[in-house]
């Protein structure tokens, strides 16, 4: 979603603030703008469209030190350059970029503006605005700055500027992520470190309603009521590195084939000196006390969660719920009496399941969240973290963040286990050995998915995933893989309930296709595919070594009966690569979609 970069320093600040906005870009936008201020004013240019016809539209002789960059992901008017950031008070003395959604935006018009003229349709353009009337009672940049954010509703991330100071930037933030960057002579912000890792790796966290002052030598923190607030910075784990494509022409595949690096690491990170799984205390104090464990999720990192259910039922015996995080926060179930919440998040920012976090942490239940970024909100705001160690996940398709979660639920899983004195014959850390192994030889055999992709994907409309039990789970995956970076009309189906409803959509040609990694359901989920091969199915099956026909197209090497949907997925996630890629779509960052979704 939304992307914001400033900088306050010595060095021209274009470069600085675009470089910046391209590292957002994987975050979803559809316009784009920066403003940079110099002594003899601000320089103001907006596109809709690309980073890269604003870099061709930016005027490559101006020259300040500092400015505000900003990526902005259409909420409230179409994307277009009149509702691109920054955007500008009446008078054009202040300048504003703002991650989020104003939910008070009409009562604020009416009360505060009824004499301003508007110049786009955004929730934004309210709030530079409300600055700019704030100032003309008070005379005092800050105070207005500081009135304003009081009186917004809602989520923001904001940076605004000042046309007669060019010594500062002023932050503020509620709930959606706003990084302060520390260097030498210059200070950065960032929605997203990833965007000025280039420039530092030491970071502020800001916390909501805190007032930042960020000059070139100086941050300075006061809450809104004046009290200042001194904060240690902390050093981001990522590696600048992490975030190039290297040879790769896509993030995607790049990603798709880290994953038996990070199933290795993850090995690593969660084993002791003794070759132990190594799990926090009080994780697992929270995880024995819970009577019934609530994981809370979205997308991709639900159908994580819903495999992860699965693993721990297995093995630690406690009832385990999974919930949409979106429905969970507005139909919350009735709870059973000592429940566990925990969060799946790639990003840690995804605003639906922080909805949920904020009404459990009122009711004091206890909370974990599971996240590829350790120093995002769910991750502060949780009481425990299990950090993924995916590395940054740049295309918008969650690939290796997937599999790193069913990872860690299991490790979690284990660990809970023998904390409880259950038997187990199932050493994760070596079953997830030979699962890394096993995604190696698969994403090595590339050329053949990239032709079974070509035969069933590249005119079809439409397309069907099957499988009974966990498979059930991987196919809801593989269909939201398809779709999501295809735009093929895909669906994943309990092999069972197609001929409930579902089976009259198959016609001549369709695509099905059909996992099966459980004995129990091997000879069902066939019976499901002959179903609809007799009603003109293209059919594939994925199977497991063992449990294999020989018209089975893929047959996975052998992996423990619980870890197949770590092996199921890569076929699925190539599959889904190459459909795209076959069909010309932007494999990395498709029509619509943002990496990390702080709006509800
Ligand atoms: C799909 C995808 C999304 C995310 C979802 C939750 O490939 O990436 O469905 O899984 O938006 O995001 P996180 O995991 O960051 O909370």
């Amino acid at each position: 979603m939304c992307g914001i970069v400033g900088y306050i320093g010595q060095n021209d600040t274009k470069e600085i603030l675009l470089n910046g906005l391209e590292k957002l870009e994987y975050r979803g936008y559809d316009s784009a703008g920066i403003a940079t201020l110099n002594a003899e004013g601000l320089h103001l240019f907006k596109v809709k469209g690309r980073i890269a016809a604003l870099r061709d539209k930016v005027d490559q002789s101006v020259h300040a030190n500092m400015g505000i960059g900003h990526t902005r992901w259409a909420t409230h008017g179409e994307p277009s350059e009149d509702n691109a950031h920054p955007h500008q008070s009446a008078s054009g003395r202040f300048t504003l970029v703002h991650n989020g959604v104003i939910e008070n935006y009409y009562e604020l018009r009416d009360a505060y503006l009824a004499d301003v003229k508007l110049t786009s349709e955004t929730d934004t353009e309210i709030v530079v605005q409300l600055i700019e009337v704030l100032y003309q009672d008070t005379d005092d940049v800050l105070a207005a700055f500081s009135k304003a954010i009081s009186l917004l509703k809602g989520s923001y991330a904001i940076a605004l500027i000042d046309a007669q100071d060019t010594d500062v930037i002023y932050v503020a933030k509620n709930k959606s992520p706003l990084l302060v960057g520390l260097g030498d002579g210059f200070n950065l912000v960032a929605s997203d470190a990833m965007a000025t890792l280039k420039e530092t790796d030491t970071y502020l966290e800001i916390e909501d309603k805190e007032i930042v002052v960020v000059k070139r030598d100086h941050v300075h923190i006061q809450k809104l009521d004046g009290t200042v607030v001194t904060r240690q910075p902390y050093v981001a784990e990522i590696d600048a590195a992490d975030t190039e494509k290297g040879t790769y022409d896509y993030f995607m595949l790049k990603e798709i084939d880290e994953q038996p690096f990070v199933m290795r690491k993850i090995i690593q990170e969660y084993q002791d000196e003794h070759g132990q799984i190594k799990v926090d205390a009080d994780i697992r104090h929270a995880m024995l006390a819970a009577d019934r464990i609530y994981i809370i999720a979205a997308g991709t990192s639900y159908n994580a969660g819903l495999v992860g259910k699965q693993i721990i039922e297995e093995l630690v015996q406690t009832p385990v719920e999974v919930h949409i995080a979106s429905e969970f926060s507005y139909n919350m179930p009735l709870l059973s009496e000592k429940p566990l919440f925990i969060f799946i998040s790639q990003s840690g920012e995804t605003a639906d399941s922080r909805a949920v976090l904020v009404q459990t942490k009122l009711k004091d239940y206890p909370s974990i969240t599971i996240t590829n970024v350790p120093g995002s909100t769910l991750s502060r705001e949780a009481d425990y973290t299990l950090h993924l160690h995916a590395g940054p996940e740049i295309a918008v398709a969650s690939t290796k963040a997937y599999t790193a979660q069913i990872a860690v639920l299991t490790i979690l899983a284990v660990d809970t286990a023998r904390a409880k004195g259950l038997e187990l014959d199932f050493d994760p850390l070596q079953e997830l050995a030979i699962v890394a192994s096993v995604m190696e030889s698969l994403t090595d055999q590339k050329e053949y998915y990239a032709q079974l992709a070509k035969e069933y994907f590249t005119d079809t409309r439409n397309a069907f995933f099957i499988g009974r039990s966990v498979d059930y789970y991987v196919v809801q995956e593989a269909s939201l893989k398809l779709k999501e970076i295809s735009y093929i009309q895909a669906e994943g189906f309990a092999g069972g309930e197609l001929k409930h409803g579902t089976i009259a959509l198959i016609e001549e040609g369709t695509p099905v296709i059909a996992i099966s990694t459980q004995e129990n359901v091997n000879y069902s989920i066939r019976g499901n595919v002959q179903e609809v091969a007799a009603r003109g199915a293209k059919t594939c099956i994925v199977s497991l070594q063992g449990l294999e026909q020989d018209s089975d197209t893929v047959v996975l090497p052998h992996v423990h009966p619980l870890l197949t949907p770590l092996v199921s997925v890569v076929p699925m996630q190539l599959l889904a690569y190459y459909a795209a890629l076959h069909r010309g779509c932007d494999v990395d960052k498709p029509r619509n979609l943002a990496k990390s979704v702080t709006v509800e």
